[in-house]
């Protein structure tokens, strides 16, 4: 801790609501910081404030890959100051999803990120990072990943879910967490990835006639994953569907096919986008006090 007990919260464009949420939270102060782009697009950052020998959290989503480089220039101007700590938060870790070599000639994609980002920072913390082999890859700094389910958990058990659904058996955990903070049954659905773009579900049988179910993943992108989820549920007599995540991407036309088939949509601010409902900044909070 600084000799004035003052934190700073300094946000990155990508995460000005959480950066916020968080400042409250730590009852620290969120620094002014100008951001801008050049005519070319290159980034500008200034921060407004005296930061020497104060603590300093950072935060910045590494999506869409813009947001990656003003990450490192936000280090790099906070280093300019000879701060007490430099604690990176990055709510969602872009290309947490590319981390293993499938072809010769390929990167580790996840691990090349990590390297760029731990070479200028004390700790990092990120939430329900999708690999954890991500966190091993910071040698040498302190690096933490904070959970969402008890967040996800509240929010949904306030809006009265009945049944939770992992649509993956990689995410049963998680899907079971939640269910035990809504103290309701959970289950899960086998899914295999055929590209991209495409999965199929395993069919199962599932107990969730007339009752109110949430889809809970880590992150949703195409949606493909959510919409065969859905079309199970309705086939066995599902009365509402709630689809809810950490990290909602959404690309591309998502959203327009999730409306096709679920109820409602719902996700954190770790990805700050029209369904952002609920938020990380206490657990990221309580992640950086442990
Ligand atoms: C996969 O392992 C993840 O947990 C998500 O299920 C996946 O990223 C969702 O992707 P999409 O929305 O494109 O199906």
């Amino acid at each position: 801790m600084s000799p004035d007990g003052i934190m700073y919260v300094v946000g990155g464009s990508a995460s000005q609501r959480l950066s916020a949420e968080l400042a409250r939270v730590l009852k620290a102060k969120l620094a002014k910081v100008e951001i801008k782009r050049f005519p070319d697009d290159e980034c500008y950052v200034r921060i407004d404030e005296e930061l020497e020998g104060e603590d300093v959290f950072l935060v910045q989503t590494t999506w869409p890959d813009k947001n990656i480089v003003e990450l490192f220039l936000l280090q790099d101007a906070i280093r300019e100051f000879d701060v007490s700590s430099l604690t990176t938060v990055v709510p969602y870790f872009g290309y947490a999803r590319q981390d293993k070599q499938f072809k010769t000639g390929e990167p580790i994609s996840a691990r090349a990120i990590a390297r760029l980002i731990q070479s200028n920072t004390d700790e990092f913390i990120t939430v329900d990072i999708h690999a954890s082999s991500v966190i091993d890859w910071f040698d040498g700094v302190s690096a933490k990943n904070a959970h969402a389910y008890p967040e996800i958990g509240k929010f949904l058990k306030a809006k009265g879910t009945q049944m939770v659904l992992s649509p993956d058996e990689g995410r049963w955990d998680n899907a079971k967490r939640i269910a035990d903070v809504i103290s309701c049954d959970a289950d899960y659905l086998v899914k295999e990835r055929l590209d991209g773009e495409t999965v199929t579900m395993t069919p199962k049988s599932l107990d969730v006639k007339g009752k109110r179910v949430a889809i809970v993943d880590d992150i949703i992108s195409t949606g493909s994953t959510i919409v065969k989820a859905a079309e199970q549920l309705r086939k066995h007599g599902a009365a509402h569907i709630v689809a809810a995540c950490t990290h909602g991407v959404f690309a591309r036309d998502a959203v327009t096919k999730l409306k096709a088939c679920c109820d409602e949509i719902y996700s954190t601010d770790t990805i700050e986008n029209p369904t952002t409902t609920i938020s990380v900044a206490s657990q990221i909070a309580r992640m950086a006090m442990d």
